[in-house]
């Protein structure tokens, strides 16, 4: 790392996030472990250009979990899971994390507990315990049924009868996974006790979980039909919009909240999961407008329709809508969503990649997303996910995006010595790290070059952003610059060769899709072909308004 560098880590690191469970392991109980990720930490940067160059990792759950929901389940905030391995384990990976100059961020999952959490169990036991209202009870509805409309994003309702005290309990998961209540001033001193518990541990910020629906309305009003559904082929939690069971006003403080206790450490980051458009990123920053170290992840390039048209749009508009303390970032994939491969084939895939990699803001590469993996094939009888095997048929399982990380070409895919959880991707044998090591224009070799052109690059960390109206429709351009440097980025969102005009623009090739590297590449001069899907980068020598 550069000492003399001013500017917060978040503006230059990309965040990979590591699924632990299918990372590494390293005990040969084929679950990914700790020390799994400890032993590859040199794959994510080991102060070469050999390594990836990541300069954060956020680490989905490793708390003690019962596993209903693979560790969104949490029995205790505090400990780490056997699964995973020991707090000794957690504070050496913290310690080499540290050392490789990265940061580590961890997972809060603040809306909900396991049912198995000491919280819950006191607060089921009666209806005058002293937590009761730690979590979110109402009497039946007048037939017995469920007190409101409230659905589980998981299947069926959001709630569950508990039989002792003949109340209704709410979730927005799982039936094993009770909604906290966060009106209650006892949950909000205890959840935000866990952020400084691993604050002080040395962490350097949080991954916050399903952060939308944290606030309920106080009445339980029903939440209201959604006009988009259609029966048979939506997700069937989507029946109703949840303007009630979520989205919340009282939301803001609570994400203020976090910010002023991580404001007590420097160099600390937020980010919240929260599935919003443009305007409801806006009111999100909103938030924690007294400490800009919070994020609401843009997932919407996830969702964009296909066309240089739309992503420019959208990004300009996205870019339009941050204050100047907002740091803007971009998700191509993440542990609940079919891979980016699966979702637009692999051209397209490495034509995101540059993109995300090149724009302005924080870039978040879920892991193997470098290697260009697609969905795992996971058969019926190998179905780890709840959310799948509670909905079947509407491809809502999430196994297929969880495959162990392939390292090399082995049967195992030097992934686990015993049984993997979940089955090893047919593509391992020539998908995988080591393969693509030794590829010059392999996808790793591509994130690879990027990333760290960005990192060594002002333009692309620090530099502006500004889209560029060119001669043709299916290409998207933009500048990023500082007084210093500046970069011309084109990337073709067809399928055919295309050719755009860049009069007076003269300058040399840094990186490309196709060609990674710059090394002897043509220069710039005027006019560019581009093959199908084909982005490119040149830094420019002079001219370039
Ligand atoms: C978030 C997580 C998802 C989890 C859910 C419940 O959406 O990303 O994996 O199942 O919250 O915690
Ligand atoms: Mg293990």
């Amino acid at each position: 790392m550069n000492p003399a560098y001013q500017e917060p880590w978040y503006h230059r690191a990309t965040l990979y996030h590591i699924y632990p469970l299918s990372f590494a392991d390293s005990d040969g109980d084929g679950f990914g472990d700790l020390k799994g990720i400890i032993q590859h930490l040199d794959y994510l940067n080991d102060g070469t250009s050999e390594s990836l160059g990541v300069e954060a990792i956020w680490l989905s759950p490793v708390y003690v979990s019962p596993m209903a929901d693979w560790g969104y389940d949490v029995v205790d905030h505090t400990a780490i899971d056997p699964r995973f391995g020991t707090m000794a384990d957690f504070e050496r990976l913290l310690a080499e994390v540290h050392r490789r100059g990265m940061k580590l961020l961890l997972d809060y999952v603040p809306n909900h507990t396991s049912i198995l959490h000491e919280w819950f169990e006191e607060a089921r036991a009666s209806r005058k315990s002293l937590k009761r209202d730690w979590y979110i009870w109402a009497d039946p509805a007048g037939d017995g049924g469920p007190p409101n409309n409230w659905l589980s994003r998981f299947g069926g309702p959001a709630w569950t009868l508990d039989e002792t005290t003949g109340q209704y309990y709410m979730h927005s998961f799982l039936p094993e996974q009770p909604d906290l209540n966060w009106r209650n001033p006892g949950v909000r001193d205890a959840m935000l006790d866990v952020l400084r518990f691993w604050l002080d541990k040395g962490v350097d910020g949080f991954r916050t979980d399903a952060v939308y629906g944290l606030v309920k309305d106080k009445v339980l009003r029903d939440d209201e039909p959604n006009p988009n559904y259609r029966p048979g082929i939506s997700d069937p939690a989507d029946m109703f919009s949840r303007v009630h069971s979520s989205g919340q006003q009282e939301l803001g403080s609570v994400i203020g909240s976090f910010c002023e206790v991580l404001a007590h450490k420097a160099d600390t980051f937020l980010l919240s999961e929260a599935y919003l458009n443009i305007a409801g990123l806006r009111d999100l920053y909103q938030a924690c407008r007294e400490h800009p170290l919070h994020a609401p992840f843009n997932f919407n390039l996830m969702g964009l329709s296909w066309g240089a048209h739309y992503f420019r749009s959208f990004i300009d508009e996205y870019e339009a809508m941050l204050g100047p303390n907002d740091w803007p970032n971009y998700v191509l994939g993440n542990h609940d969503r079919h891979r980016l491969v699966k979702r637009v084939g692999p051209q397209r895939a490495r034509l995101l990649g540059m993109l995300q990699l090149t724009l302005r803001g924080l870039p978040v590469v879920y892991y193997g997303e470098e290697l260009g993996l697609s969905d795992t094939h996971v058969n019926k009888n190998q179905r780890r996910d709840p959310w799948g095997i509670r909905v079947p048929g509407y491809g809502l399982g999430r196994d297929v995006a969880r495959g162990p990380m392939p390292w090399n070409s082995d049967i195992d895919a030097g992934f686990t010595t015993g049984v993997p959880w979940l089955p090893i991707a047919s593509t391992a044998a020539h998908l995988n790290v080591e393969q693509e090591s030794r590829q010059p224009s392999s996808s790793l070799n591509l994130y690879r070059h990027l990333i760290h052109l960005r990192t060594q690059s002002p333009a692309l960390t620090e530099g502006d952003y500004r889209s560029l109206q060119l001669d043709n429709p299916y290409v998207y351009g933009y500048i990023r610059e500082t007084e210093l440097q500046r970069f011309l980025v084109i990337l073709n969102f067809d399928n055919h060769h295309a050719v755009v005009t860049l009069k007076g623009k003269v300058g040399a090739w840094v990186a490309g899709t196709e060609v990674v590297d710059g090394d002897g590449q043509e220069p710039l001069d005027g006019l560019v072909e581009l093959g199908p899907y084909e982005g490119r980068m040149y830094e420019l020598i002079r001219g370039g308004k």
